[in-house]
């Protein structure tokens, strides 16, 4: 696969980074970079940097970097080929015809292709005579035909191939079927059969309006009582929520979060289009952050049982680490939003409206949670509540909304502010300084890359390693020295393979007249890209001078053993001088 070196670097030029990045988060300057909240995992402390020289950028948080293809790759949840072209659309730039043959990004379309597909077909089997069932089902459940089309519901009749042939005869092959996981190979290894059978379906939709999966459920008590695509190579399922394309269209940046598929509808036909739901699983970190780019609050509408209230607990903390507020609705009488609705007949959406006004905000519901489980009526039970209560209260960011908490509880239980606050900020002097000790002791592992299972050779000799990765970096930022460079050393003096790797590679790309960082993609992989960026972003505020290229010259010269004559004839007095002074370091 390879694009036109002139066309990635234009691309490149028309879309820059900063610019889009500030359009998911925010960043701030920090001398030659610009810093914020990393997009790829929640932290509280920015360490998200763009290196606004070279427009790439690097998280010393989760260790993920590159250019902006990079950039958009991992944020839209785009392979290769359709980030550049999502940047070329973006620019206004045509793709050159002809210029890459992905096999991957191929079979993605067709994936695409064939999810949507059988959404149709699915939907028009609702209505078909032999859909009855479906529809049937549907209509039990209160829903109505609007409903349905809105949501593209539809029916996967009990036929063991009705899907397959149709597709097939539509021109989609065996493998492709089976790679969306619409289809299941036989057991003897010829022939595939329809994965859903006998059930009412429920596409998955992204943010683009691609149908990326399917969720079946069967309409009896039977188990599994929902079957859902396993990942496909357009689907992770821990990264995608259900309904959030109607949802980012609600008009509101409050979100709320459900469990299962037929709450969110349900929700939704009662007039509140910002629903969603996860897919099956627990809340995850991507999925938080996802939702962080389309809302600011999220109120949790989990079911009223005990797994819901576990499940509850659990949200809580994701969604606040991704920068969140979160409010938690609660269902009376162990219901789920669904049933909730439909038993309130006529009166649903209101009911509905009237406990969404009353759900407090996650504290309060955490306070609620443990006044509930100590007997308020002891001095001993009111003395452990006040300590699991100031635990909470610790927990919280803001130091107003900590004030306005303390006062409550005080005025509430009549103890003295003073006592409770020094309670409070006890425990959040020693969390501080738990949390600030993590971040820096994870900071500076990533930083001399200490405990770096991806390269053990980096620990086995530091000293060369770090000299090769200034002598890479500084190469990559001044391509004039490049003949300077390759006089003084040669690649095999390289102790580290992949810095070795890249030395060669950068120069001979130099030598090429080519930008040294334009095409990685082509020749390293993922984890080898973000590694080159990390080495430049951590370089990135050290100037660059003759003698400091002349020091990581020489350390990477004498950790290598003795230098050879070649090395030698080369050298000016100086350098002579500046070796032999190194050796005896
Ligand atoms: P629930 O068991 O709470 O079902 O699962 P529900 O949403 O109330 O569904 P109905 O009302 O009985 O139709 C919640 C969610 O968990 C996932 C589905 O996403 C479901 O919507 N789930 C549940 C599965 O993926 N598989 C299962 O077998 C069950
Ligand atoms: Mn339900």
């Amino acid at each position: 696969m390879a694009f036109p070196e002139g066309f990635l670097q234009e691309l490149k030029l028309r879309n820059d980074l900063t610019e889009l990045a500030s359009s998911y988060i925010s960043l701030k300057r920090r001398g030659r970079n610009m810093v914020g909240l990393c997009p790829f995992h929640g932290e509280k402390t920015p360490s998200f940097n763009i290196y606004t020289e070279n427009g790439s950028f690097y998280c010393f948080g989760c260790g993920v970097g590159g250019d902006v293809i990079t950039f958009v790759m991992k944020i839209e949840n785009l392979d290769y080929v359709e980030a550049v072209k999502f940047l070329a659309q973006r620019a206004g730039m045509e793709i050159p015809e002809d210029s890459y043959d992905d096999s991957m990004s191929r079979l993605r379309t067709r994936v695409f292709e064939a999810n949507r597909e059988a959404a149709r077909y699915f939907y028009k089997s609702l209505y078909a005579p032999h859909g009855k069932p479906g529809l049937d089902y549907f209509h039990a459940r209160m829903l109505s035909d609007r409903t349905i089309r809105h949501f593209g519901l539809g029916f996967a009749d009990e036929d063991w191939s009705s899907l397959c042939d149709y597709l097939k005869q539509k021109g989609f092959t065996d493998s492709e079927l089976v790679a969306a996981n619409l289809a299941v190979k036989q057991r003897s290894g010829h022939g595939v059969y329809d994965r859903f059978r006998n059930r009412v379906m429920f596409p998955i939709i992204d943010l683009r309006g691609n149908v990326i999966a399917f969720g079946g459920r069967i309409m009896t008590d039977e188990k599994p009582k929902y079957l859902n695509t396993s990942d496909t190579p357009v689907f992770k399922k821990s990264e995608n929520l259900f309904s959030l394309n109607n949802a980012k269209n609600s008009g509101s940046r409050s979100l709320i979060l459900c469990e299962g598929y037929m709450d969110v509808i349900a929700v939704s036909q009662a007039g509140f289009q910002n629903a969603i739901a996860t897919l099956g699983t627990a809340l995850t970190r991507e999925q938080a952050m996802l939702i962080k780019r389309y809302a600011d609050e999220v109120i949790i509408c989990y079911d009223s049982d005990e797994a819901g209230q576990k499940a509850t607990a659990r949200a809580i903390p994701i969604l606040r680490g991704a920068g969140l507020l979160v409010r938690v609705l609660t269902i009376p009488s162990g219901k789920d939003p669904d049933e909730f609705i439909k038993s309130n007949g006529a009166d649903g959406a209101a009911a509905f409206k009237s406990l969404i006004d009353k759900s407090g905000n996650d504290v309060e519901y955490r306070l609620e949670k443990i006044k509930s489980s100590y007997n308020l009526s002891t001095a001993d039970g009111k003395v452990q509540f006040l300590e699991e209560a100031a635990k909470v209260i610790a927990a919280i960011y803001s130091p107003i909304e900590r004030d306005v908490y303390i006062g409550k509880i005080c005025k509430e239980f009549e103890v003295e502010k003073a006592a409770f606050t020094r309670q409070v900020n006890s425990i959040n002097r020693r969390k501080n300084r738990d949390y600030e000790k993590k971040e820096a002791r994870r900071i500076q592992n990533e930083l001399s890359g200490r405990g770096d299972r991806f390269d053990i050779r980096r620990s086995q000799n530091p000293r060369s390693s770090s000299a090769e990765e200034a002598l890479v970096a500084y190469l990559i930022r001044n391509p004039d020295s490049a003949e300077y460079i390759d006089g003084k050393i040669s690649a095999d003096r390289f102790q580290n393979e992949l810095m070795k790797r890249y030395y060669i590679y950068m120069l001979d790309r130099i030598k090429q007249g080519l930008d040294p960082m334009n095409n990685l993609n082509a020749d390293f992989t993922e984890e080898e890209r973000s590694r080159i960026y990390k080495i430049i972003h951590k370089h990135s505020t050290i100037a660059d001078t003759r003698s400091s290229l002349d020091e990581y010259i020489n350390v990477i010269l004498s950790e290598s053993g003795k230098p050879t004559k070649k090395d030698i004839s080369n050298m000016s007095a100086q350098e002579i001088q500046q070796y032999l002074n190194a050796q005896k370091k």
